[in-house]
């Protein structure tokens, strides 16, 4: 970023910041842009089917729907007759127009080794290890789990799936053993894709180990095929003669071409699974057509992409939906140049986003709030002294966002010159469902804007009413391409958890408010999901690792304000008679949360109490655990049992150490 540019983000902010401030489109910016008026909405809400058809013409079909949608709550059917193959339209048809030589893939390992893929490299790949997954008996309708570092070979096994027909779910390298083993269950998938390790600061994960583990319990996997990472770093790897194999000698007898599969529009794509209100996570299923349109509209309309020129990047992880629709299928289907980073922000230093950026001459990037507000933390000296200019457009999703690290973004990344779009979305919606486009809307810091073209978010009250302005909870009216099409093998659980709290609606989870102007502000989860760093973690998963101790006799948890991380995992524990309360045991308790979910569930803080805040009628509760956690009043607490419980937790939680 020039200088000029960066002088007086600082000092500025604070008046960017007032209720009136205004951020219209950057002047000059629509002209040439995907959109450049109004005009879309227009058309979309007169008539949305013919809208996402019209959508749904740019992509490649073998055999066009003759139907656009089926729709008998709570489940919808798109583009219904056509055929397609995904793995065509992010790769063959744009090999096959010339642009073969073109980036897909910037590649930069953690350690800074780099790759450049091209399109044709990556359609070859593509090809052979379908023809790996083939030989290893995958077949068109099976479930593949991938569980893999951000390395090249990640988005060629996702594709490879999708060119025979097998269904993949992805699970996330941050994932414990446990974790990684029910979702394979659930999913009972045959063959399993993995790495020999990957990196994190400077650290081996040892993923093939905890594959190794997880498959112990998972009867169904036939086969690992291990891609090579980090070598003998930490040691070698453990084969298993017969069920393990080498990505690199599977590849070395691979044919080289592989037909791809013509699949029905409404045939799974994936599974990918999220956490819900249980200790259950729940298995996403992702459909064929309607996900690859509403991705690929979304991709280009939001981020404004112009694939000739634009060097993408979305710093999230492939194992989230984020990295599913906005690093693999949205950016692949449209043609355009990507940066695929594995590692952190801060690793070997702070100036790696901003080198990146810099080096590759990102155009636009697409990140989390979390970020962003780190960011801002360590302060003036970043990103002090790098060239920033090639941005053009700026992201923002996962939680909301507020004014302030928006501004920032804005000013000190974007130097007043790039949009800043936040994008409201969820696993379950598969695509961008609210967001500025960014040649078009007015935005205000902190504001997720408006439902795109096609799209009808509502606000009701807890009685179902339609909210006009005020607060309320996000409902969407009608069915959208990319909407999940079920939970995996639950249908009740799916028809239970989204279409039947308000008649007629999809809800959300989320609460938001409409201002007197119709801008839409999210405000997080109204649900027992927290939102931690971006990431979905449901409070009765922890719970359950929590009671799941043998020193645990009863645990509640509750997500509470945090200024860089949104919300923070605070534990309130009981323990089993004469246990002591240590802060060793304390931090027994978060190791073994980590251990039984993951590192991201790790609670910041454990606070032990002898007793839990409990209605008359035994229910936990929480909101005053909350209110403790986040240092409120109060109010009213005689349904508790006994009152003089809340005072001695928030007597206990203010002497409490925490993390960090
Ligand atoms: C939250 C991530 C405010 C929200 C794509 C939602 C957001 C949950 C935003 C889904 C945003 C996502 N502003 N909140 N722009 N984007 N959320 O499934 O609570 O990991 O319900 O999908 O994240 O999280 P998920």
């Amino acid at each position: 970023m020039s200088d000029s540019a960066h002088e007086p983000a600082h000092a500025a902010i604070s008046d960017f910041l007032s209720e009136e401030r205004r951020f219209p489109p950057p002047e000059g910016f629509a002209e040439g842009a995907v959109v450049s008026d109004r005009s879309l909405y227009e058309r979309a809400e007169a008539d949305p089917e013919g809208f996402w058809a019209e959508q749904a013409g740019s992509l490649e079909w073998f055999q066009k729907w003759h139907t656009v949608l089926e729709w008998e709550l709570p489940n919808a059917r798109w583009f219904v007759g056509g055929t397609l193959n995904v793995s065509v339209n992010c790769l063959d048809r744009h090999v096959a127009a010339g642009l073969g030589e073109r980036v897909a893939y910037y590649f930069e390992g953690e350690p800074g080794d780099t790759r450049t893929i091209s399109y044709a490299e990556l359609l070859a790949d593509v090809e052979r290890f379908a023809n790996v997954l083939k030989g290893l008996g995958v077949r068109r309708g099976d479930r593949v789990a991938i569980y893999m570092p951000m390395i090249p070979e990640l988005p060629v096994a996702m594709l490879a799936c999708t060119r025979i027909g097998a269904a993949h779910s992805v699970v996330f390298g941050g994932f414990s053993p446990d974790a990684l083993r029910d979702r394979i269950n659930d999913a009972a998938a045959k063959v399993l894709i993995t790495a020999d390790g990957g990196w994190r600061r400077g650290a081996v994960v040892a993923l093939k180990e905890n594959a190794d583990a997880a498959v112990a319990g998972a009867p169904s996997i036939e086969h690992v095929v291990v891609a090579r990472r980090t070598g003998d770093a930490d040691g070698p790897t453990p084969m298993t003669e017969g069920r393990d194999e080498w990505w690199d000698d599977l590849m070395a007898g691979a044919d080289p071409s592989c037909e791809p599969e013509q699949m029905e529009a409404e045939d799974l794509l994936y599974l990918l699974y999220t956490s819900g209100t249980t200790a259950k996570p729940k298995g996403i299923m992702h459909s064929t057509g309607g996900y690859l349109t509403q991705v690929a509209f979304t991709h280009r309309a939001v981020f404004d992409v112009h694939p000739e020129s634009d060097v993408y990047w979305c710093a999230a992880d492939i194992g989230w939906v984020t990295g599913h629709s906005y690093i693999v299928y949205g950016p692949l289907a449209n043609g355009t140049s990507s940066v695929l980073y594995e590692g952190t922000p801060d690793f070997p230093d702070k100036d790696r986003w901003w080198d990146i950026i810099e080096r590759y001459r990102v155009s636009i990037l697409y990140c989390a709030p979390t970020a962003i507000r780190t960011f801002m933390k360590w302060g003036a000296e970043y990103p002090d002294g790098h060239d920033l200019s090639s941005l053009r457009v700026l992201g923002s999703v996962g939680e909301p966002i507020n004014p302030e690290a928006w501004t920032w973004y804005w000013q000190t990344i974007g130097g007043g010159k790039c949009p800043v779009v936040d994008t409201w979305w969820q696993t379950e919606t598969g695509a961008i469902m609210i967001a500025p486009l960014p040649a078009v809307t007015t935005c205000k810091p902190g504001s997720a804007t408006f439902a795109l073209p096609g799209i009808s978010a509502e606000l009701v009250d807890d009685a179902g009413e339609v909210v006009e302005r005020g607060g309320g909870y996000l409902t969407l009216t009608r069915p959208w391409p990319a909407m999940l099409r079920g939970l995996y093998q639950d249908p009740e659980r799916y028809r239970e958890t989204y279409w039947s709290r308000f008649e007629g609606r999809y809800f959300a989870g989320d609460g938001a408010k409409l201002d007197e102007e119709g801008y839409l502000w999210l405000l997080g989860r109204v649900d027992d999901v927290m939102n931690v760093s971006g990431h979905r973690i449901s409070t009765t998963e922890v719970e359950s690792s929590l009671v799941d101790h043998p020193s645990v006799a009863e645990a509640a948890v509750v997500g509470a304000k945090d200024e860089t991380t949104g919300q923070a995992i605070i534990a309130f524990v009981t323990l089993r008679g004469g246990q002591e309360h240590t802060s060793e045991r304390g931090e027994d308790l978060r190791r073994h949360v980590a251990k039984l979910i993951g590192p991201i569930a790790r609670p910041k803080t454990v606070i032990f109490t002898d007793e839990l805040p409990k209605t008359r009628s035994g229910k936990i509760m929480r909101r005053l655990l909350k209110d403790v956690a986040e240092g409120r009043d109060l109010g009213d607490t005689t349904t508790l049992a006994d009152p003089l419980v809340v005072e001695e937790i928030r007597r206990l939680s203010s002497q409490q150490p925490t993390e960090e």
